[in-house]
């Protein structure tokens, strides 16, 4: 008798936890705003029916205007090339923002915006091999783009400083040699004074390379737990580490860094440069189209301006899991949200779903790059050939995974613009 008590309280136990549970998901379910649906039409008249990255120009303008009332004239701008990978995308937000430099990460990209965009002056973002360096020179055709002035290649070490130091000799030509600092990121560069005076010494020494300056990277900061000081006490100690970095080397070459690119930030602390740091010029990319990863408070005033857009390629009423289908009905019980099944054109990118509300993947069913099955509730009324549109997580590798970016303004699909392509 007492035992069947006991199971019977233990099964009401057990349905109580499940009720819970299931209240805790709500059905947010829903149809795309006005802002989606506008968005929808502009792509169905543009005559696009695969997944597209949109790029919308209004909305990166925004973000070009207020970053560029940030640094109000306190430090150049410096457009990271990687996270707005696209020549016109490139120029657009060059000419809001009224600058000419660029950050670049890759050899073969590095070689087309030396031909396609000669007038630019470019700093590499990491240290490339030096047979990647020997590679760019063998490319490089055009006279416009002068290496010797406009490009400034990162060096992380005195042995990496030794090798450009041979390249230089072998080729008889000027290379700018900046030097990535550690500046809290611990992402490898000069971390201690003794590796700064050994580079800085080789540089000297050596006809064919010159000191152009030190870029310091701090994207830790915004990470930076409040235990450790939050990214206040971060983002001092990454000035002070700079600070004593610039001073060494002015020490050791008996002569002002001034005039020389002392490059440093990044989207996420870009914010935090009010015109007091050692630094001359800052960089940032991503803030201009804002991935998901970039939804920070120190970003608040930016706004998401690219969106995976996908065609819906079928839509059925029930989310059903091979060898489980009896679960469906319990499954979509306990979430609504798992109610609808809809299968989209390709899948699994870096991104996550925005509109219509409520669409998120099956816990279950596997991922797909072919075709995606997405769940929502009753209350999503998509239906084959609809558009679902997601929000990249990230820029740089998300943005050349779709062809031409299809540019949208005021309620069009205005332009298409190539993205970078390897060869
Ligand atoms: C050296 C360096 N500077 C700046 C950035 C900032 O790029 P973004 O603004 O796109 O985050 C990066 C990004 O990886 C970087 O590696």
């Amino acid at each position: 008798m007492r035992r069947r008590q006991l199971l019977l309280a233990a099964a009401a136990g057990g349905a109580g936890i499940l009720w819970g549970l299931r209240a805790t998901n709500r059905d947010t379910g829903g149809g795309h705003s006005a802002y989606f649906q506008t968005l929808s039409n502009a792509l169905d008249k543009a005559g696009l029916a695969r997944p597209t990255l949109v790029i919308d120009r209004q909305k990166l303008l925004a973000n070009a205007n207020v970053l560029h009332q940030h640094l109000a004239g306190r430090y150049d701008y410096r457009v990271v090339a990687k996270s707005l990978p696209s020549l016109p995308l490139l120029e657009t937000v060059m000419s809001h923002t009224d600058t000419r430099r660029l950050m670049v990460f890759h050899q073969p990209f590095l070689n087309l915006i030396a031909s396609a965009l000669p007038d630019t002056d470019v700093l590499l973002g990491k240290p490339m091999p030096v047979a990647a360096a020997a590679r760019f020179y063998q490319q490089h055709k055009t006279a416009q783009f002068d290496a010797r002035h406009q490009l400034q290649w990162l060096v992380d070490s005195p042995a990496r400083v030794m090798q450009y130091a041979e390249l230089g000799r072998q080729r008889q030509e000027l290379m700018l040699i900046n030097l990535e600092l550690d500046v809290g990121l611990h992402r490898g560069g000069i971390k201690d004074e003794a590796q700064l005076i050994a580079a800085l010494d080789i540089i000297e020494q050596e006809p064919f390379l010159q000191f152009s300056g030190f870029m310091g990277y701090d994207p830790h900061v915004s990470k930076n737990p409040r235990l450790l000081g939050g990214p206040e006490g971060a983002f001092s100690s990454v000035q002070t580490v700079y600070q004593n970095f610039v001073t060494i080397a002015e020490r050791r070459l008996q002569r002002s860094l001034s005039g020389l690119t002392l490059n440093a930030a990044g989207s996420p602390t870009y914010q935090r440069y009010n015109g007091a740091q050692v630094a001359t010029e800052l960089s940032a990319g991503s803030a201009l189209v804002k991935p998901t990863d970039f939804d920070l408070d120190t970003l608040a005033d930016h706004q998401p301006a690219a969106f995976i857009a996908t065609p819906v390629l079928k839509a059925l009423p029930v989310a059903e899991v091979p060898g489980i289908e009896k679960l469906a009905a319990l499954q979509s019980w306990f979430n609504p949200n798992s109610r609808q099944a809809f299968f989209i054109y390709g899948g699994y990118w870096k991104a996550k779903p925005e509109s219509p509300p409520g669409l998120s993947l099956h816990p279950l069913y596997g991922r797909s790059t072919n075709q995606e099955m997405l769940t929502g509730s009753s209350r999503v009324t998509l239906q084959p050939d609809d558009w679902v549109f997601l929000r990249p997580m990230q820029s740089e590798q998300v943005f050349l995974q779709f062809g031409d970016i299809a540019v949208y303004d005021d309620g069009e699909i205005v332009d298409s613009w190539p993205v970078f392509t390897h060869s």
